[in-house]
């Protein structure tokens, strides 16, 4: 274990954390505003399953955040908005900048679950989640994307989950809108780098509401307040890592990554050789993680090379 040489703080940067009325993004608003960060919080106070709560009731949530934060000293405002629309994602960036003037900090963190098994999955169950995962990290990132090219700065947190990375029962659309979070990720890393934005995901396992509605209670060390340190991280100057992805929850800290082993070549490349040939096409002996793309296509022209 080594201690910090220098605290990480975040002077007068601008964060905007979606769904930060509760859960996991009402931690990461509160510790980057205790660090220094003026923080936009948004969320527009729904149910787990996204149902929205009537009048008032919906902006208590992202009110009451930044009552605690300016309680605490801290620098917040609420939005109500949602993210699952383009108007919605305009609204909450502009918001952001009529308040503070600038947008350095993305943390997309609302969601919602409609989880069925694949066989009752309807049209409208997996639009309404894409549509707040993946459609509404999209929907929030790109207004502000043009802004952070032009500042040469930008951080952007990504909220996957194992239920993509890994695979879960009952969780088509929720998984494959996490998964689909990774492929956003990784191409913004490569857009964002001459920029100097780093753009990475957060697999997180905490105790939520959202959790309870799964798992039921989860044991007492998954707070939360032990999957922000990680976003907090991402979220500085310091951040060392893009395109990459982090399995956070109860402390433990680990990647998660996507690599491809050493493979079979064969020129003459047949489905008989491919059956015969398997175990070695599975062998994870040697496997490589490619940066991106490019990396991954020398690895097959390489092969024969
Ligand atoms: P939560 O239900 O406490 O928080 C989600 C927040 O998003 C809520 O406050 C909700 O009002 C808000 N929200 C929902 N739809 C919205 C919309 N259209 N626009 C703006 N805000 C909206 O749940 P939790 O656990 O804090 O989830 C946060 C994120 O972490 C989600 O993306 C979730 O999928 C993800 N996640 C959580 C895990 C966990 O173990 N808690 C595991 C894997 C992923």
């Amino acid at each position: 274990m080594t201690g910090p040489a220098t605290e990480i703080g975040f002077d007068t940067k601008v964060a905007i954390v979606t769904g930060g009325g509760g859960g996991l993004g009402r931690s990461h608003a509160l510790e980057l505003a205790r660090r220094g960060a003026r923080v936009l919080v948004n969320d527009l106070g729904s149910s787990v399953d996204g149902a929205e709560a009537g009048g008032g009731a919906a902006h208590t949530a992202a009110q009451r955040v930044v009552d605690e934060i300016g309680a605490a000293g801290g620098e917040a405002v609420a939005n109500y908005d949602t993210v699952a629309t383009a108007a919605g994602g305009r609204a909450i960036v502009a918001a952001a900048l009529d308040a503070f003037g600038r947008v350095d900090i993305i943390v997309n963190n609302a969601g919602i679950l409609r989880d069925t098994s694949f066989k009752n999955l309807t049209p409208e169950l997996l639009d309404t989640v894409l549509d707040v995962h993946l459609r509404g990290a999209f929907h929030v990132t790109q207004p502000a994307w043009q802004v952070m090219r032009d500042q040469g700065y930008g951080r952007i947190v990504n909220t996957s989950s194992g239920a993509g990375l890994f695979g879960n029962f009952g969780q088509a659309n929720y998984g494959a809108a996490k998964m689909g979070l990774v492929g956003l990720t990784r191409v913004l890393a490569v857009e964002g780098a001459r920029d100097n934005i780093k753009v990475n995901a957060i697999a997180p396992i905490a105790r939520t509401r959202m959790t309870e509605t799964v798992l039921g209670p989860l044991p007492g060390r998954l707070g939360p307040e032990l999957v922000t340190p990680v976003v907090v991280y991402l979220a500085h100057a310091d951040c060392a890592a893009t395109g990459e992805i982090f399995s956070v929850g109860g402390g433990r800290v680990a990647r998660v990554f996507i690599g491809v082993t050493k493979g079979y070549a064969d020129p003459a490349l047949t489905a008989e050789s491919v059956r015969d040939n398997l175990d070695r096409v599975r062998d994870e002996d040697g496997y490589v993680v490619p940066a991106n793309l490019t990396e991954e296509m020398m690895l097959a022209f390489n092969a024969f090379a």
